[in-house]
């Protein structure tokens, strides 16, 4: 067995788990950490500690919450692995100190909830100051969001562009027969490996190189967190964070990713990235629209969140552990000077999700702000699956249903019989809500899978005594945009 064998016997010998954690010091503490906060689950821990140390306390106190521990108890927690095994794979150092982030990360996916323990860099919190630029990033917000929208259609070959602690290729690996994962940090590929090799994952390839550069390759799909933060690039001593900042001007580093992927995409191969974008002079949405133009890739991007400058530079450079006092002021300042320099007003964030035709032109351009609180990771390939669906369809020829999680919300003026306000509400993904017209609303409400669309048009009209082309003509687009978004189902 390899060193790395060992620790994952140990780990799971001790229940190294998200839930054996949340249960060692309940939801409360594990909140506060999520918020960077470990005084309540240190509490816990001592609490725990007084009658017996646990190897599950233990772990957690080193790898989590990033303390010391006395070499003993760390060679009673990992007794396969033992100390001095600890002390080569780099885990912590000869007093007992750690070296790095190491916790449990669970999901659920088709095949039921999966667990995986992911090393990276110590955080602010251990190190008990700023982190350096060549900081290797865990999981966070939007790993998970990411990894959450990951279309799972099976494929040969995945890249996961700027794969950090590996965290994207991990994922893909469940549907690739075989993942490219590549990153500029030599540090960032040697945990990824790490964290391949500590979950038994052995399809994937670690490669060095900047953006595509160290793939020729074409993919069946690609994803990419990429390092998209915004950073002034011409004030002296602004820190270059490697996770985070891809050394461009702006937003050109989305855009390149954007432009550059359509040659290393196979035919029907999906794109998957998240970015962020500049509002000027010119919307930043239609900034993505005009990145997508000029490729022949289908195209759905989604707003999530538009901040102001000041709010950009605020979140980014706390991010970097400067929280106040003169160095924040001048760092805000460059920050500032920067988005002026190119008259940018706000900065958006979303999901760009794109598609290389099987054949012929694009069919799919659908850029949207979808800023409301989602019920759920949104389901991409049902949107691409329900486009191909609709494509040259004679919509009034099929039977449609409402998906299971769709309701209607009616709003009355008090003592009205008559409902002022309708709407469809979707209860999963990025939970839309679709106003209703009277017409729209009761021939949604006929969609039970037991008569054809242009049927359900002509009796309605009749119902309403109205013309029955005129009614057909408002409310066949409005279908089809529910078809496409999945409150309507073929
Ligand atoms: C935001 S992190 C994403 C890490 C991980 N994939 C995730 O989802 O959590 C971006 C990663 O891109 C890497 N990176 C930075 N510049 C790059 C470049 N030019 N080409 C490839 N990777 C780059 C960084 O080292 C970092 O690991």
């Amino acid at each position: 067995m390899t060193a790395i064998a060992d620790l994952a016997a140990d780990l799971s010998a001790a229940r190294f788990t998200v839930d054996a954690l949340g249960e060692l010091w309940g939801e409360d503490a594990a909140a506060a950490l999520h918020r960077g906060q470990r005084v309540p689950a240190l509490r816990a821990l001592s609490a725990v500690e007084l009658v017996e140390a646990p190897p599950l306390a233990t772990l957690a106190r080193a790898f989590v919450l990033g303390l010391p521990v006395v070499p003993s108890a760390l060679a009673a927690a990992l007794p396969v692995l033992g100390f001095e095994g600890a002390v080569a794979l780099g885990l912590v150092d000869e007093a007992g100190a750690p070296l790095l982030d190491l916790r449990p990360y669970s999901f659920v996916d088709g095949s039921g909830v999966v667990s995986w323990w992911i090393a990276s860099d110590l955080g602010e919190l251990a190190l008990g100051h700023a982190i350096p630029e060549q900081h290797v990033l865990g999981v966070g917000g939007a790993s998970t969001t990411l990894s959450g929208l990951m279309v799972s259609r099976p494929v040969e070959l995945a890249l996961d562009l700027g794969t950090g602690c590996g965290i994207q290729a991990l994922h893909a690996a469940r549907h690739a027969k075989r993942v490219i994962a590549t990153d500029i940090s030599e540090r960032a590929l040697e945990l990824a490996r790490f964290n391949a090799e500590l979950n038994g994952v052995a399809n994937i390839e670690f490669r060095l190189g900047s953006l595509f550069e160290p793939v020729p390759e074409r993919f069946g799909h690609v994803v990419s967190n990429p390092p998209f933060v915004i950073t002034p690039r011409s004030a002296e001593g602004v820190p270059a964070y490697e996770y985070r900042d891809g050394g461009m001007v702006g937003d050109a580093l989305v855009a390149s990713v954007i432009k550059d992927v359509e040659a290393h995409l196979e035919p029907g191969g999906v794109a998957q990235l998240l970015g962020n974008w500049e509002y000027g002079s010119q919307d930043g949405l239609a900034r993505v629209e005009q990145w997508v133009r000029f490729t022949g890739l289908d195209a759905w991007v989604v707003e999530r969140e538009r901040q102001d400058v000041e709010q950009y530079a605020e979140t980014w450079i706390r991010d970097g552990g400067t929280r106040s006092g003169a160095e924040f002021d001048r760092l805000y300042g460059a920050w500032l000077d920067d988005f002026a320099a190119r008259g940018v007003t706000h900065v958006g964030f979303g999901y760009v999700t794109l598609r290389r035709p099987v054949t012929g032109a694009p069919t799919l351009r659908r850029f949207e702000v979808l800023d409301g609180p989602i019920a759920g990771a949104p389901d991409v390939s049902a949107l691409l699956t329900a486009h191909d669906w609709l494509r040259d369809r004679d919509l009034l020829a099929e039977s449609l249903t409402v998906a299971p999680d769709v309701t209607e919300q009616r709003h009355y003026w008090p003592g009205d019989e008559h409902p002022t306000v309708m709407d469809l509400r979707q209860g999963s993904g990025f939970a839309r809500t679709v106003p209703l017209g009277t017409a729209l609303a009761a021939v949604v409400g006929a969609c039970d899978g037991s008569l054809p669309l242009g049927a359900i048009c002509d009796a309605v009209a009749q119902l309403l005594e109205v013309d029955a082309a005129e009614l057909t003509a408002e409310v066949l687009p409005q279908v089809r945009e529910l078809v496409l978004t999945g409150l309507l189902l073929p």
